[in-house]
């Protein structure tokens, strides 16, 4: 069994967290009914108090709106918070939910995050992963490397079914592993108001078939023998040939291009279209099927320097109707990508997962890919895999035409650059002994403020899986302190000196933001849960959520995050607002790869700029600690 390397950190004696490297996961040599043991033993998520909240607000306010918006928020903060008001009674109830809950939180942050959101999951929810690039360029090493990579997860698979996956940790705490028991059998379906997400993992008869597309057309492909073995390489491989030569023409109807819709629009069609018994038993197969790969037809050839930033695309939404986007089922939770050029990924829904377990899935499928091949093929012949056929009526398919209009107008939308940072990676902050995601993170403020003269609410995400059910808070990276590095880098009167003062503060409040956050003390799920809880007790809102600054600050241009991985990959999202930028970052020992996004259809954006800014940023960092010899000590 491989062992994965995980994010963890280790606590020193004064109970600071000390970030430490990536550490092996201690392996609990677990047996069945562990995985619920380690579950319960994890604390609750707090409630952080309602003062500390209202502070931190204030303070994260200053960077992003104006003086005059600041006072009357202030005011309205102060008001929210007198004893026996509205603030303390909204607390009470939460502390109160708190109790009674798992976790306070989560259900609400399923349904207010993904189930309730309206827009396609395509581009604006599900993220992608590009992989680095396989060595074929035809059918048999794409449908080899598709094999490899199935038997690759069912691997993957059997750790989280015998409940031996190693348990992670974070800040020398266990983290909750509940989202790896969610990622496989798993799918959305679509509804109005609200989606839900189906799991099927636990169900008494669990799946043991997979999905594969190909030219637009799904199949159901067992993936265990009869003795409950799953299928060698070899096997997978016959399996998957059948496929690929019963689907040579994409003269079909691209079903899948439904899922893309918006969400509303899709609840509709998926009403109509599982009337008919046929179709029905055929979504049904994919939604429970273990996962999906699509085997995509080649996309147009591009250069080298192109390559990622198209794969990226093509992973986010397949490249429109033409291409690949019919070769998907996008509320399927894990889908993996194969093209017959190579192109390799991933797609994932999110509701029932953050990137960080899925990209460990994805390093331990991409580390079994390298395996030589053991295992010994039975000599029994296999059923071929199932087709799953469709009925389309002339009401489907003018769904089916609307969903291609749709996606074609947000791939033209969606723009997506991945950039390889290649002049340092990690290795160069922790040199200056700084936390390498606070650096990336004040060098985005950097270009930010380079570009557009001002700093803007951001978002990075933290992990609060230390915690029970624990999904992510919010790390806001525009700080006072960054906002007044970043000042300074653009003022010629300043000295380096001071400039490298204000960088190391700049970088230190980043991290203790980032530990207060994975620790459950930050702002944002606070107030967040502030709020609907008045949704549930009161009348109205309180106006600190109606106020202009509480949508400025919930008005995310730099969406970003950072998912790690041992796997030179990097994963991708697009923006969350008109005018915003998605950016993702893998950083590795001696490099960086970046994929920021923007939409074509603002004008104030622009994802070359920003990448090309936020590379000068991290060298002007780099060059001013560099000359500046105190910046050692
Ligand atoms: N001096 C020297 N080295 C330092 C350092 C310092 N002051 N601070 C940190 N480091 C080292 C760490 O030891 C670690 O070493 P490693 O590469 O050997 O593992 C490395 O630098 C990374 O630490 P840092 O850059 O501080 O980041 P992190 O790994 O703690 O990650 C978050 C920070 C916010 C990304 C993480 O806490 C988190 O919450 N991740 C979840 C993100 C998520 O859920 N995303 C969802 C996307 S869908």
């Amino acid at each position: 069994m491989t062992m994965l390397g995980f994010l963890t950190r280790t606590v020193t004696k004064a109970g600071m967290v000390k970030p430490s490297c990536l550490v092996k996961p201690v392996s609990l040599n677990w047996i069945p009914g562990r995985y619920l043991a380690h579950q319960e033993s994890l604390p609750k998520l707090p409630v952080p108090p309602l003062n500390q909240t209202c502070d931190r607000y204030l303070a994260a306010l200053e960077p992003i709106v104006g003086a005059e918006d600041l006072n009357h928020t202030r005011q309205l903060v102060e008001e929210f918070q007198l004893p026996g008001g509205v603030g303390e009674r909204l607390q009470k109830s939460l502390e109160h939910r708190a109790s009674k809950l798992e976790n306070w939180l989560s259900d609400w942050w399923l349904k207010v995050a993904y189930l309730d959101y309206r827009m396609p999951v395509v581009v604006h929810s599900s993220p992608g992963v590009v992989l680095p690039r396989l060595e074929f360029s035809d059918r048999q090493g794409q449908i080899r490397h598709a094999a490899k990579l199935i038997a690759g997860v069912l691997d993957f698979k059997t750790m989280i079914d015998h409940e031996t996956l190693p348990v992670e940790y974070l800040g020398g705490k266990a983290l909750c592993m509940n989202q790896y028991y969610r990622v496989l059998s798993s799918c959305r379906i679509p509804g109005a108001p609200r989606d839900s997400v189906v799991n099927h993992a636990l169900s008494k008869t669990p799946p043991t078939h997979i999905t594969v597309v190909h030219n637009f057309q799904f199949f159901m492909l067992d993936v265990y023998n009869s003795d409950g073995s799953p299928l060698t390489v070899d096997q997978l491989c016959v399996q998957l040939e059948k496929i690929l030569n019963s689907s040579l023409q994409n003269s079909e109807e691209p079903i899948g291009i439904l899922t893309s819709n918006h969400r509303n629009s899709w609840a509709k069609a998926y009403t109509n279209l599982i009337k008919d018994k046929t179709n029905k038993e055929s979504v049904q197969a994919i939604q429970k099927s273990i996962f999906a790969v699509c085997l995509d037809a080649p996309m147009p050839q591009v250069s080298d320097e192109m390559y990622r930033s198209q794969a990226a695309v093509q992973m986010l939404h397949g490249g429109g109707s033409r291409w690949n986007s019919g070769n998907r089922w996008f509320d399927k939770t894990l889908q993996f990508i194969i093209g017959e050029d190579g192109t390799c990924g991933v797609i994932y829904e999110h509701a029932p997962a953050e990137g960080p377990p899925i990209v460990a899935l994805i390093d331990h499928v991409v580390e079994y890919t390298k395996k030589t091949e053991t295992g010994r093929t039975p000599m029994v012949p296999l059923p071929t895999p199932q087709k799953l056929s469709f009925n389309i009526t002339p009401e489907i398919k003018s769904d089916i035409e609307e969903a291609k209009q749709n996606i074609n107008t947000m791939v033209h939308d969606l723009d997506v650059k991945v950039i390889v940072f290649s002049h340092f990676g990690k290795n160069v902050p922790k040199s200056f002994k700084m936390s390498p995601d606070a650096f990336i993170q004040v060098a985005l403020q950097l270009a930010y403020y380079k570009m557009y003269k001002r700093c803007c609410s951001t978002y990075e995400s933290a992990s609060l899986r230390m915690f029970k059910l624990g999904r992510t808070d919010t790390i806001r990276s525009a700080s006072i302190d960054s906002a007044n590095f970043v000042r300074a880098m653009d003022d010629p009167a300043k000295q380096n000196l001071e400039k490298v003062t204000l960088l190391q503060k700049a970088v230190k409040a980043h991290r203790a933001y980032t530990d207060m956050a994975i620790r459950g003390q930050a702002l944002d799920r606070h107030l967040l849960g502030l709020k609907l809880q008045a949704v549930e007790d009161l009348p109205a809102v309180p106006d600190i959520f109606m106020d202009k600054s509480y949508s400025k600050a919930n008005h995310y241009n730099l969406s970003t995050s950072q998912v790690p991985a041992k796997t030179d990959c990097v994963m991708c999202f697009g923006p969350v607002v008109p005018d915003g930028y998605g950016v993702c970052y893998n950083p590795m020992e001696g490099h960086i790869n970046f994929a920021v996004s923007a939409f074509n259809s603002c004008a104030d954006t622009n994802t070359s700029q920003l990448a090309h800014a936020l590379e000068d940023a991290l060298l002007d960092m780099k060059n001013l600690l560099e000359q500046t010899p105190k910046a050692k000590l």
